[in-house]
């Protein structure tokens, strides 16, 4: 049929997230796509189900939830007030894959979902299933990623039946996600200033275009130092996605410095029985012999390297690679979101060179 997908095809695809609702509505959890990566669902105004949620990941508890909408209608009852640069990202950015951070009404959803801060996280994903499923849920839908905690967050169906199978009431298969990082977390004042919390799918850049300064929590950037403040997203805090092998990252101030570091360094570390692995952008990936090779794809399109990125480190453990080497990357645009989840990966493990 026209478009390739049969009317029975979309007959049955409603009648699962009809049920995949009813599940959410009946204090259950479902995992199911966003156009970031998979979320793990539940009511987040139950606090049973919230607590199924914490206890399938093994999430620590004072990392507080996301709370997904499918309108905007549905802020009445969770915030207590939206000031006119948090409204003006929501039409720039919704649905999408930007959290704003906004003053709860308290009792609005469990204590368990915003762990006992008086804000909390709020998105409109722009995903057609996850808003289908968020309206048929009838409820605001509280979903971290739909991993385990301390894996690489979830771009296919496969990676969350990996994680959690058992663990779970459903998992909604949508494909692949498309952004492949998570989204944007800011808090944003009524002056204009946006803060970032956390990088994700939509970029600073972008958030200029909506707001009279953009920063990034100071903290983003102090993550590896002992004594820095906490970061003002709780779950900025937790080494996240590290896979089971030691990753460094690599940067240096000319791309062939890195490359020429990277390859010597792969063949020393094989030559003593290291399983090795690589992720590269392909400006410079065929200079490298490693058994595994990631490609992140071209270094003038970083949304790829996003897309890629969890597969990527997923795949690591899957061949077992016990050392593991990744380009580093600008910075800008995508970038950002890309080297912050790196970095993380890697426990902020990183080789500068110097030439
Ligand atoms: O793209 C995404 O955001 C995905 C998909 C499923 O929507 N969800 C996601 O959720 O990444 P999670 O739980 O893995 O990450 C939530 C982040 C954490 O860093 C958490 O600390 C922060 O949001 N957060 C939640 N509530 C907050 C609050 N009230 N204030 C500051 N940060 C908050
Ligand atoms: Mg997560």
């Amino acid at each position: 049929t026209e478009g390739g997908i049969s009317d029975e095809a979309k007959a049955r695809a409603a009648s699962l997230i009809e049920e995949a609702a009813s599940v959410l509505a009946n204090g259950g959890t479902v995992a199911f796509p966003t156009e970031t990566v998979y979320g793990l669902g539940a009511d987040a105004r139950n606090t049973e189900a919230v607590e199924r949620i914490f206890k399938a990941k093994g999430r620590p508890s004072d990392n507080p939830l996301i709370v997904h909408i499918a309108d905007v209608s549905q802020l009445d009852e969770l915030v207590l007030e939206v000031n006119e640069t948090e409204r003006r990202l929501m039409d720039e950015f919704w649905p999408g894959p930007l959290t704003l951070v906004l003053p709860v009404r308290p009792e609005a959803v469990s204590p368990r979902v915003t762990a006992g801060l008086d804000t909390v996280a709020v998105r409109m994903p722009a995903s057609e299933v996850a808003l289908r499923l968020i309206s048929a849920a009838g409820c605001p839908v509280a979903a971290p990623s739909a991993n385990r905690s301390g894996r690489p967050s979830p771009t296919l169906a496969r990676h969350v039946r990996e994680d959690l199978a058992g663990a779970i009431d459903g998992i909604v298969d949508g494909g692949p996600t498309g952004v492949g990082v998570e989204s944007t977390v800011v808090q944003a004042g009524a002056d204009g200033t946006v803060t970032v919390l956390r990088p994700g799918g939509v970029t600073a850049e972008q958030l200029a275009r909506a707001a009279a300064s953009v920063t990034r929590d100071p903290a983003l950037d102090r993550a590896a130092a002992e004594d820095s403040p906490a970061p003002r997203s709780p779950g900025m805090k937790y080494t996240h996605y590290a896979p089971k092998g030691a990753l460094c990252v690599v940067e240096g101030p000319t791309p062939s410095g890195v490359s020429d570091y990277i390859a010597a360094e792969l063949e020393r570390a094989a030559r003593r029985g290291e399983v090795t692995a690589v992720l590269a952008f392909d400006e410079h990936i065929a200079r490298y012999k490693a058994h595994t090779v990631v490609s992140l794809g071209s270094l003038s399109q970083l949304a790829t390297a996003a897309q890629r990125l969890y597969a990527g480190l997923r795949r690591c453990d899957e061949e077992g690679a016990t050392f593991i080497l990744a380009e580093a990357c600008p910075q800008e645009g995508m970038g950002a979101a890309v080297m912050n989840r790196l970095l993380k990966a890697a426990g902020h493990h990183v080789v500068h060179l110097n030439r």
